[in-house]
């Protein structure tokens, strides 16, 4: 049987706020480059048929050295200038496959992505198109304009965005074809590129976790060796 479901993990960045020298989804904590924390937990799902993971170009070797241990990898491509374009890499790999394939975006900088949120995503999945995963703020956010305080939504309505997002191929393929097709695209993640161009697709948002930080600037590389002592056996 064809795979059902599919992981693409996005590794095209180049890490500038981490500021490394190479892109950070390299750089080892708990004694494990980034990029396999992150395939080794879709890899060790099984929900999950296989892993895709999209690689900043330059880098396809390395990737390709640290995912071959894991038998769930399929492919290691080049991704693009932005995480758009390293999606949509991914998304004409899967071309010929029918959109009734779920397929899951996982930001490779996030190493502690657990089984739990992937559990999440999948079982919405059975009855969304389009899902989420979110964390409360802690912290008050607020609209800046200018350098003043233009609004303030109230906290319990906000959540801050985590990955994976998981997708009906079908519907994530058409938003980036509405996407592609309009010359004022801005960056945005993939639940964006949905909630843009197909607003009638509700996009459900189930618990993330505390834990599935992602690995941006030098500090969290601090957290994240932290994280993994933790975990180690
Ligand atoms: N990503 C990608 N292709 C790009 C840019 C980003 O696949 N052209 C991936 C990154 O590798 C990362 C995820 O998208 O796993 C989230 O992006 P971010 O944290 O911004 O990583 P970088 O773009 O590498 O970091 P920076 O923005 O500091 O350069
Ligand atoms: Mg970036």
């Amino acid at each position: 049987m064809a795979t059902r479901t599919v992981a693409v993990v996005l590794a095209g960045g180049v890490g500038e706020r981490m500021g490394a020298g190479r892109p950070k989804q390299l750089m080892e904590v708990g004694g494990r480059p980034i990029l396999a924390h992150a395939v080794g937990a879709f890899d060790a799902h099984p929900g999950i048929g296989e892993v895709v993971v999209v690689m900043a170009p330059g880098h396809l070797r390395e990737a390709a050295a640290i995912t071959a241990p894991f038998a769930k990898t399929a492919a290691v491509i080049e991704g693009g200038a932005t995480r758009t374009a390293s999606t949509v890499a991914a998304l004409r790999l899967l071309d010929d496959r029918p959109d009734d394939v779920r397929v899951l975006f996982h930001d490779a900088a996030r190493p502690f992505v657990d089984r739990a949120v992937i559990d999440r995503v999948l079982g919405a999945l059975d009855a969304c198109e389009a899902v989420a995963v979110g964390v409360p703020s802690s912290d008050t956010i607020v609209v800046v304009e200018d350098g003043t305080v233009a609004s303030m939504p109230p906290r319990e309505t906000l959540t801050r965005f985590q990955t994976p997002q998981g997708f009906r191929l079908g519907t994530i393929r058409k938003a980036y074809e509405l996407a592609l097709a309009d010359p004022g695209l801005r960056a945005t993640d993939d639940c964006g590129i949905v909630h843009r161009y197909l607003p009638g697709v509700p996009i459900r948002v189930v618990a993330g976790s505390e834990r599935n930080l992602k690995v941006t600037q030098p500090l969290d590389a601090v957290i994240a060796e932290h994280l993994a002592s933790e975990e180690a056996p």
